[in-house]
């Protein structure tokens, strides 16, 4: 292999004249009767390297069969290109290499797909074939733009006084919100580790010691339903501060979070970020992660339904509505796919009207009178050519299914712009959500979260309305972070574990280590975890979560590369004790 002297990217009209060796990948292949274009490839970029038989005197059989993807070194001399032949689409486009002799450093086998093609490759086998298609420029970038963010991340924090400490991978199993990925001990043979679904204790206990600005960029692991935007194991900027209030950290997130969009992708973000109160976001946009970048709030409509002839509303706890500018257009077709949306949401249908001069036409306007009508025109600012589609329900379904066709309708309509980044705080959640199925109160953010001072007394008179100091940092509709101003009063952590249905005996048996640090002078502390995938997909410019990890799982949560969860030998599972009762 020849010494590379410059990357593929790097050779410009400057360096005409100078003899360069360069190492890479052959992208493409072009024969012109006795010449050989190859664009040779390496991470920097690529470079024309040309073959003909002035300057070459190899063998010029064994260069024409040249494939996708052979492993090149080769030597030669930069010239310019023919003005006609420039190719003004890449930084090297004004030059190419004239080669003279070459070493064929690795043959590839024919490829299982077309790698600048990445559309039309089925995702299995991309992924089966990883290695191939994390070679590709989309790619590339996004790995780059990984790499930078966990860079400006370190960077702000470490300037900002917080300390990288490392927490145990292997831990005590405390299941809470999502199943934890169990690992079986050999030595404590019917005994587990558990994977952490976040090292939220660790770093409570880190507060309990003093080291008052923590971080970590860590992975966490949860055995949960995956979507477009949750891995098995995925990672996380977890941050834990001492002595502070929701202000504080507010403060240092908005600034982490304006460097690392300044510094990775030169994206100046709001100062400070807006602030929505939990209530006020499911209010007026049936989301705790509302999109901001496109108005269309959701509107209060049962004053008007009450006094119409349509009974089906009567009923109904609450009646929202939307009114989508231009929705008039909508054909029955559509109204139909966006009544299969909302259904998915638990509401029973979607009634709808729409304006046409003055008046509602069609779905259910027969049953509003002229006058009210009118009212509604003025009072929910209507307009000629709008739709306006309503669901009455009890309040969460109403407002959460008009608060995803929302969504589903901006995205049809193409209301925002990928440019545009609105940062918004969700504050104020409450502290519990009630499970019909197990009949308990299950932790929204979790059994760590301080009730609002003016709430504690409600965690006796009136649980399912206290509200929590949690808070989320939501961005373009995506949820990027999650924190909470902690409890440190043991007291009031034992209260919250009985709230929970955790006995006295099961929490000190789950969490006992903590609730016992508490008694040895917990500072007041609170944190926040940004989900980091998550951070960098709005960064790169995609919403699939496995375009920014190098290597992702399946949404069935399988590696199709390196096969795993696999099965493991008899030997291995009696030095653990186990006996597997069922395999596939
Ligand atoms: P939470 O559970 O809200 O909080 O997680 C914090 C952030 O992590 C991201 N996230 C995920 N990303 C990808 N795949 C997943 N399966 C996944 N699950 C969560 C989200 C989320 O906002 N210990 C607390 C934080 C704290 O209280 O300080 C915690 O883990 O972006």
């Amino acid at each position: 292999m020849y010494k590379r002297t410059h990357t593929c990217g790097e050779l410009r009209k400057s360096n005409v004249g100078e003899v360069v060796s360069l190492n890479g990948w052959v992208n493409t292949v072009r024969l012109h009767g006795q010449v050989v274009f190859v664009d040779l490839r390496d991470r920097y970029g690529k470079t024309q390297v040309v073959f003909d038989t002035e300057s070459f005197s190899g063998d010029f059989e064994a260069v024409k069969k040249l494939s996708m993807e052979d492993v090149l070194s080769i030597r030669g001399t930069i010239s310019d290109r023919d003005e006609t032949a420039i190719n003004p689409n890449i930084d090297t486009g004004e030059i190419e290499v004239a080669v003279s002799e070459y070493i064929m450093l690795n043959e590839a086998s024919p490829l299982p797909f077309v790698l600048n093609d990445r559309e039309n490759a089925e995702e299995n086998l991309r992924l089966k074939y990883r290695y191939l298609e994390l070679r590709m420029d989309e790619l590339q970038h996004n790995i780059l733009t990984r790499h930078k963010t966990y860079q400006a991340t370190r960077g702000f924090l470490s300037d900002n006084n917080f300390v990288e400490v490392e927490t145990p991978v292997l831990m005590k199993s405390t299941p809470e919100g999502a199943r934890d990925y169990l690992v079986p001990s050999r030595i404590h043979n019917g005994k587990f580790y558990a994977l952490p679904q976040s090292p939220q204790i660790y770093k409570q206990i880190l507060m309990i010691s003093g080291y008052d600005r923590y971080f970590q960029i860590v992975k966490c692991f949860r055995d949960e339903d995956l979507r477009a935007d949750r891995q098995p194991e995925f990672t996380q900027i977890d941050i834990e501060m001492s002595f502070v209030d929701e202000n504080e950290i507010f403060f240092h997130m908005e600034g982490m979070t304006r460097h690392i969009f300044k510094s990775v992708q030169n994206i100046d973000l709001p100062d400070p970020f807006l602030r929505l109160t939990y209530a006020e976001a499911m209010e007026t946009y049936g989301s705790d992660k509302p999109d901001l970048r496109y108005e269309m709030r959701l509107k209060d409509v049962k004053e008007f339904t009450d006094v119409s002839e349509f009974n089906a509303f009567k009923s109904a706890a609450v009646v929202k509505g939307l009114v989508v500018e231009g929705g008039a257009k909508y054909s029955r077709k559509i109204i139909d796919e966006l009544t299969n949306h909302v259904k998915k949401y638990k509401a029973k249908g979607l009634a709808w009207m729409k304006a046409e001069d003055g008046v509602f036409m069609g779905g259910i306007s027969k049953f509003f009178s002229d006058e009210l009508q009118q009212s509604m025109f003025e009072k929910l600012s209507v307009n000629h050519g709008d739709i306006l589609f309503m669901i009455g329900d009890n309040a969460s379904i109403a407002l959460n299914a008009l608060g995803h066709l929302r969504v589903d309708i901006a995205r049809r309509e193409k209301l925002f712009s990928n440019d545009q980044f609105i940062p918004v705080w969700i504050t104020e959640f409450p502290m519990f959500d009630y499970d019909d199925e197990t009949e308990r109160f299950i932790a929204m953010h979790h059994p760590f979260t301080a009730p609002r001072d003016e709430d504690v007394e409600k965690l006796d008179s009136d649980p399912s309305n206290a509200l929590s100091r949690g808070y989320d940092l939501t961005m373009n509709g995506n949820e990027i972070a999650g924190g909470s101003i902690r409890i440190h009063s043991p007291k009031i952590q034992e209260k919250v574990f009985s709230l929970l249905g955790l006995s006295q005996d099961e929490a000190v048996e789950k969490f006992g280590f903590l609730v016992e640090a508490l008694t040895y002078g917990a500072p007041p502390h609170g944190g926040i975890a940004f989900g980091f995938d998550r951070l960098v997909m709005l960064l790169a410019g995609t919403d699939n979560i496995r375009d920014v990890i190098a290597f992702p799982k399946t949404t069935s949560a399988t590696s199709i590369m390196d096969q795993s969860p696999s099965n493991v030998g008899i030997d291995q599972l009696n030095e653990l004790g186990i006996l597997i009762k069922k395999t596939e």
